[in-house]
């Protein structure tokens, strides 16, 4: 059996599916640059896949049972689920805030992901894998896992290098050690599963080398969780909890219809993005427990790296974490999802710091893509009455006006969508900016306010209005609402979001006619 194609439903639905997923977030802290990155991230590939026409499903949400959030709750001296709601609000304004487009937002405590949890537990152990034991060794409650004593470095957490603690109870144990062999041939089949590579390396030579235990699954020595079925003394364990949120989401158990046409579609893709520390949840807990449930794996599991902030490791003690809300008052929100997006290649760690953002702002935005508009805008109201000409074909010249139309015939056009779909923003925005500075340098020699041939000057003012509509397609993952500010400064009334992504990135004429109308400056300077 393959575990992909594991599927006895067909899809309802006629287009392809697309379910993208950020990790659940703990409700124990408020949010911070790493959460703001992942959901981002997120954020940028479902508004691509949307305009290339895919049926969406995008899943963020919090994750709040757990050791963890009940000792931050005792701390704070509330109730845990009053943490929960009040850092919910928190997550789901920073959301609209950063323009995220998610389709659901999940929460641990509802009763849908109760009743799924319940109902994978319950398959799991009808299924023969579950048996009651007892755990005799370590815990590391701020990553909730568990440790051997082989495994401590110098007695800590070999993660997060805090203090761990011995833990002695009756705990119902998940079979893992039984999927090791399956789970290591689908990764060997399934090349794309675990990305980027060097990921998917690291975990297949931990999987040869080492005997998986089987998992402890539930605990008795806190309360603050989803009691264990037909045995309410056992919580069921955070991590168990946590990962069949995916499942509940797209109609797990009940909602068949919906389950089979954003899980179990052949055709679709359910891609889960996490980051580092959390891949070996994703990449080896989570398939053995679907597989032993029966339920088809996830396509892809994508696991981007970690910032640290002017060279250090971001932490609390420091005072060096990155408060998102605060990045989105002093520069704009399209200002730090460009940022994210571009300094580090997905999947690599990368370094924050206020002058490297600054760097971008002023040189990319303002310089490069806001100038570009600014000035195109400008000489269609100087010289066209605002009115974008039509173009005399007859007069394009090969090395000008040829030149920065084969711009949008290379590379950008053909590697978009593979550079997109294996979430490659990095060269993506590489790319698009190749071709945006090439337009600036085509203004600056063709000196459109020296021409004298009025025709050839019309021609540059098509060209540029018409690169610039494109651009603000392609850009739009990544900044919408720059992008429809774009679009409404060059004329154009139907809505960005609503256009097709591979006629629209067709090179036309239908821009002509148009009436700009100059706005506010797109990216304003940022003082260094
Ligand atoms: N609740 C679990 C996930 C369960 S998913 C079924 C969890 N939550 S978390 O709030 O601790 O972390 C969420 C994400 O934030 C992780 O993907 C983690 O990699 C990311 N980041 C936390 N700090 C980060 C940085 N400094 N840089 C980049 N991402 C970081 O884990």
């Amino acid at each position: 059996m393959t575990y992909r194609t594991y599927s006895t439903l067909n899809s309802m639905s006629q287009k392809k599916t697309f379910y993208v997923t950020t990790p659940i977030y703990y409700v124990n802290d408020v949010p911070h640059i790493g959460h703001a990155y992942t959901t981002i991230a997120a954020d940028c590939v479902a508004r691509y896949k949307r305009l290339k026409g895919y049926d969406v499903f995008f899943l963020t949400g919090t994750d709040e049972h757990g050791q963890k959030v009940e000792k931050a709750a005792q701390q704070a001296k509330v109730k845990p689920i009053e943490l929960a709601n009040n850092v919910v609000i928190r997550f789901k304004d920073l959301w609209n805030r950063l323009n995220i487009s998610n389709d659901d937002f999940i929460r641990t405590t509802e009763a849908r992901h109760k009743k799924a949890v319940e109902n994978l537990w319950q398959i799991v152990n009808k299924n023969g894998d579950i048996y009651l034991g007892e755990y005799e060794d370590w815990y590391c409650t701020p990553c909730e896992t568990f440790w051997t004593e082989t495994n401590l470095v110098e007695g800590k957490c070999p993660d997060c290098k805090r203090p761990v603690e011995k833990l002695k109870e009756p705990s119902y144990f998940f079979r893992m050690s039984k999927y090791q062999d399956s789970l290591l041939k689908h990764i060997e089949a399934y090349p794309e599963f675990i990305q980027p590579e060097g990921k998917r390396k690291e975990i297949l030579s931990f999987l040869k080398k080492e005997q998986l235990r089987d998992l402890s699954i539930s605990r008795t020595s806190f309360s603050w969780g989803i009691p264990v079925p037909d045995d309410s003394k056992h919580i069921i364990y955070v991590w168990f909890d946590a990962l069949a949120n995916y499942l509940a989401a797209c109609g797990y158990p009940d909602d068949l219809k919906r389950f089979s046409r954003y899980w179990n579609n052949k055709t679709g893709e359910v891609i889960h993005i996490v980051g580092k520390d959390i891949i070996r949840f994703h990449t080896v807990y989570w398939p053995t427990f679907l597989m032993s449930a029966g339920i088809s794996l996830p396509t892809r599991i994508f696991a981007h790296g970690w910032w640290t902030v002017e060279g250090q490791k971001m932490s609390k003690s420091l005072g060096n974490v990155v408060d998102p809300n605060e990045m989105i008052d002093v520069y704009g929100v399209d200002q730090f999802r460009y940022f994210l997006m571009r300094e580090v290649p997905f999947g690599l760690d990368g370094d924050f710091s206020t002058n490297a953002l600054k760097g971008r702002i002023n040189g990319e935005l303002a310089n490069d893509l806001g100038n570009l508009l600014s000035r195109t805008v400008s000489m269609i109201e100087k010289y066209r009455s605002g009115i974008v000409p039509e173009p005399n074909i007859l007069k394009y010249r090969e090395e000008y006006e040829g030149f920065v139309m084969g711009q949008f015939e290379n590379k950008l056009k053909t590697q978009f969508d593979s550079l997109m779909s294996s979430l490659n923003f990095y060269d993506v925005l590489s790319q698009i900016w190749f071709v945006i500075r090439n337009m600036n340098a085509y203004v600056d020699r063709t000196a459109p306010w020296r021409e004298k041939d009025e025709d050839i000057r019309s021609n540059i003012l098509f060209v540029l209005s018409e690169g610039l509509r494109i651009i603000s397609i392609y850009i739009y993952p990544f900044m919408p609402a720059a992008a429809k500010k774009i679009w409404q400064q060059l004329g154009l009334n139907d809505n960005i979001e609503n256009i097709d992504f591979d006629s629209g990135t067709q090179w036309g004429k239908d821009i002509s006619g148009k009436r700009v109308c100059k706005g506010e400056v797109l990216f304003p300077k940022i003082e260094i």
